[in-house]
């Protein structure tokens, strides 16, 4: 019974999902732990934005987009909890992952007006993901 071959086939079905916040990492990473850090770097967008300090603008929205992922053990807790909404849960992943690439580039072409736009996007979509999944994943929800 050549039940080892499962593994890699479960990897490899992972990385096809395609959101940044679900690919699989040994690490340890919580949802939670991946937020503070999401809202670090949206606070530094926004005090860069006051003195127009595009560079700083841009890096902090790349590491937005490329946030790092959650364990596979936060993954599964995920699914198991949204069940047939994960699908949903990955695309507002890759909504917020696409317009903080978006941002990320304005900023280095210097263009505010751009900036502005994509910055908004990226905030209505952190925001649409927390109205319809934030309460059904909090920690308390959590296996021990
Ligand atoms: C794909 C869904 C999703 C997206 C996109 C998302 N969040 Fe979250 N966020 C959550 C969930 C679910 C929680 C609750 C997790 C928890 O408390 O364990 C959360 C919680 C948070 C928290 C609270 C963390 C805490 O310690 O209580 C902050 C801050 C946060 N998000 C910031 C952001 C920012 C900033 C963005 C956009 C750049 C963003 N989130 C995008 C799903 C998302």
């Amino acid at each position: 019974m050549k039940s080892r071959n499962l593994i890699p086939v479960a990897a490899l079905a992972l990385l096809t999902v395609g959101g940044a916040v679900l690919a699989a990492e040994p690490e340890p990473t919580t949802l939670k732990a991946i937020m503070a850090g999401m809202r670090v770097e949206m606070s530094r967008i926004h005090e860069a934005l006051w003195t127009e300090d595009f560079d700083t603008m841009s890096t902090a929205a790349r590491a937005v987009a490329d946030h790092p992922h959650v364990s596979a053990e936060e993954r599964t807790r995920i699914q198991g909890l949204l069940g047939p909404d994960f699908g949903g849960f990955v695309a507002a992943d890759k909504a917020v992952h696409d317009a903080a690439v978006r941002l990320s580039e304005a900023a280095a072409a210097n263009d505010m007006d751009k900036s502005l736009k994509e910055l908004d996007a990226v905030q209505t979509g952190c925001v649409a993901c927390h109205t319809d999944y934030r309460e059904r994943l909090l920690p308390a929800k959590t296996s021990p």
